[in-house]
């Protein structure tokens, strides 16, 4: 085994990224670069994301992107050992161009190719920023998914909970939209839960107690809904205390369904290691929730891992590391493979 050096791109959601990282032979990772461009301003008019105005601002800025990436990280396309790009699952024009851009790139400078599934790229991320060894639990929340992963080796991964409905982020997004708190609602809902009473609203917590480690958020959003009309016309006072409401009503199922399935995690491992639970996606930013989990390992004798807030959310090294383990195995990728809307781990 040697150190591989592997330019990764993505471009699944609404940001265009591109970033160079290194994988030593021993295993551990190294950012030599990793260049974002977030295209929130290009959707916030429309309260979320428009699949198209995202496609062609990602052809227009994957160029740029790449030649900063490689630049920052004094090295030329000559020099990497592989081109990795998301290749699903997302909203398929963004992806098409991160892909094809890699395809070209590849094709052009004689490397291989590395498909890399998006959530793949989340689940592993860990192991960049942490060194974390196999096996361990990943809680993915972001405005696109919710689920909880066991994540046992590089292309190994069990989902064993999801959600039946809404994403965590996208409830997060739909309430801020509802009190007109702008888009991305995450930050927002936070920043006024702050100021808020969580007892002051009365929200349900579905899901709590059952068996699967599974979540929902539809039914809350619609409680939200219902408290925000009874109390129309809102002061801000009132926004704040929905907020609070709200974000104490998502913290305690995430909660209670991360415990579950950490617990029976555990309870499944013979080497009585501590179990370690990697949060990631946009939502672990969040302050509440993540300080939940915190006691919540503690109490289980457990560790969290939190990757830092910008490997969190949708990047390129993310998308280069995953790539750069699986080209240590050995998995490359035709100039065949397809982009996928859907793609499950
Ligand atoms: O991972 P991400 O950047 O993009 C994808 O969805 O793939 O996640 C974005 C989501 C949005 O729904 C956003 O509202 C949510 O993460 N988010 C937050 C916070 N920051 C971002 N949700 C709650 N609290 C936050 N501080
Ligand atoms: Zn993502």
């Amino acid at each position: 085994l040697r150190d591989i050096v592997v330019l990764g791109l993505e471009s699944s959601c609404d940001e265009t990224a591109a970033a160079v990282v290194r994988r030593r032979a021993d295993g551990s990772g190294e950012i030599l670069s990793n260049v974002v461009f977030s295209q929130i301003e290009e959707h916030a008019a429309f309260g979320g994301v428009v699949p198209e105005i995202a496609a062609r601002a990602h052809v227009e800025v994957m160029d740029g992107l790449v030649e900063a990436a490689l630049a920052e990280a004094g090295l030329s396309l000559a020099d990497v050992d592989a081109v990795a790009a998301t290749a699903g699952p997302g909203l398929i024009g963004g992806v098409l161009v991160g892909l094809t851009t890699a395809k070209a790139l590849a094709y052009a400078a004689k490397k291989p190719l590395v498909a890399v599934n998006h959530l793949e790229g989340h689940a592993l991320t860990a192991r960049l920023t942490h060194g974390v060894a196999f096996p361990y639990l990943l809680l993915l929340v972001s405005g696109g998914h919710s689920q909880i992963l066991r994540v046992d080796g590089v292309g190994h991964y069990k989902r064993i909970g999801t959600t039946i409905d809404d994403a965590l982020g996208e409830a997060f997004d739909k309430t801020a939209k509802l009190l007109q708190l702008g888009y991305p609602g995450g930050p927002a809902v936070e920043k006024m839960a702050a100021e808020g009473d969580a007892g002051r609203v009365a929200l349900p917590r579905p899901l709590i107690g059952r068996d699967e480690p599974n979540f929902s958020f539809s039914g809350l959003k619609t409680a939200v809904r219902h408290a925000a009309e009874a109390l129309a016309p809102l002061s801000r006072q009132d926004v704040a205390d929905i907020c609070a409401s709200f974000q104490a009503a998502v913290s305690d199922v995430v909660a209670d369904r991360v415990g579950l399935a950490v617990s029976r995690f555990a309870g499944m491992r013979a080497d009585g290691r501590p179990p370690v639970l990697v949060v990631a996606g946009g939502v672990a930013a969040n302050k509440a929730i993540r300080s939940r989990l915190e006691a919540l390992m503690t109490d289980l004798n457990g560790r969290l891992v939190v990757p830092p807030g910008n490997l969190c959310t949708d990047n390129g090294a993310m998308i280069a590391w995953a790539g750069a383990e699986r080209l240590a195995l050995g998995h490359s990728d035709g100039f065949d493979v397809a982009a996928r809307p859907r793609w499950p781990l």
